[in-house]
């Protein structure tokens, strides 16, 4: 099933318009705005979204099949806007850290936002950062961009045209099976001691991958969510 594309100038955010508008609207629905005024990061947390320094999209989903694979989609998601930076766009460093933060060397490029009401609507709100040459204020994880790890700045309509297009191809063609081996090329956490916040509890211990339902393994046990960060050095 083809795609639309709602563009907007100016929203509170692209997901909570989604979830507004899910009712009305069918198949694969792409809002994207210049800005947004109430952008959401997870965990209750802001997302920056001045007009001209990123994308930030969100992505209705209301396909069945592609719906079945539930949560595995947020990781999916982070592994396809990886292998845009890394294949198509020539970008080097590219990492996910568990469940779908994408890296560049080290440091935080885009962030994927789940929301919806499974099974039936699932919204995908992402943002990129694009062309910011410095951030201010106080980020958990240093945040970078695409101009800075490649000295080229985009018109932000110019790259949702060849992004958008991808995203979508890549997701018609899901294949379930090939999420855990995708993931393994970008896996920030490898080999790393790690923290995990989870329902008001830390768990410390050694990060040793994600099972078949993409939750994270620490020290032989499944969590299906929480805050990761690691506490080996970033080399
Ligand atoms: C994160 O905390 O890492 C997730 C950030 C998700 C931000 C995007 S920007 C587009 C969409 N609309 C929102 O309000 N949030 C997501």
């Amino acid at each position: 099933m083809p795609f639309s594309l709602i563009e907007l100038e100016t929203v509170d955010s692209t997901s909570s318009f989604l979830k507004r508008e899910a009712d009305k609207l069918d198949g694969f629905v792409f809002v994207s705005a210049l800005e947004q005024t109430k952008g959401k990061g997870r965990e209750n947390r802001k997302w920056e979204s001045q007009k001209g320094d990123g994308l930030y999209f969100s992505l209705l989903i209301k396909d069945k099949n592609i719906l079945s694979l539930g949560s595995k989609l947020s990781l999916a998601s982070s592994i396809f806007l990886s292998d845009f930076l890394a294949k198509e766009l020539g970008i080097e460093g590219v990492a996910i850290k568990w469940p779908n933060d994408v890296y560049v060397n080290g440091k935080k490029i885009a962030g994927i936002l789940l929301e919806g009401n499974l099974p039936d609507c699932l919204i995908i709100g992402m943002g990129i950062n694009l062309n910011q040459e410095s951030f201010l204020g106080e980020y958990r994880v240093p945040p970078t961009s695409i101009f800075l790890e490649s000295q080229k700045k985009w018109d932000v309509n110019g790259f949702s045209k060849v992004f958008f297009p991808y995203f979508h191809s890549r997701l018609s063609k899901i294949n379930e099976g090939k999420i855990k081996e995708g993931y393994a090329r970008y896996d920030f956490l490898k080999g790393k001691k790690v923290a995990l916040q989870n329902q008001g509890k830390e768990v410390e211990g050694y990060y040793q991958g994600i099972d078949d339902g993409c939750n994270i393994i620490i020290d032989g046990k499944s969590y299906p969510s929480g805050e990761v960060s690691s506490l080996s050095p970033i080399k």
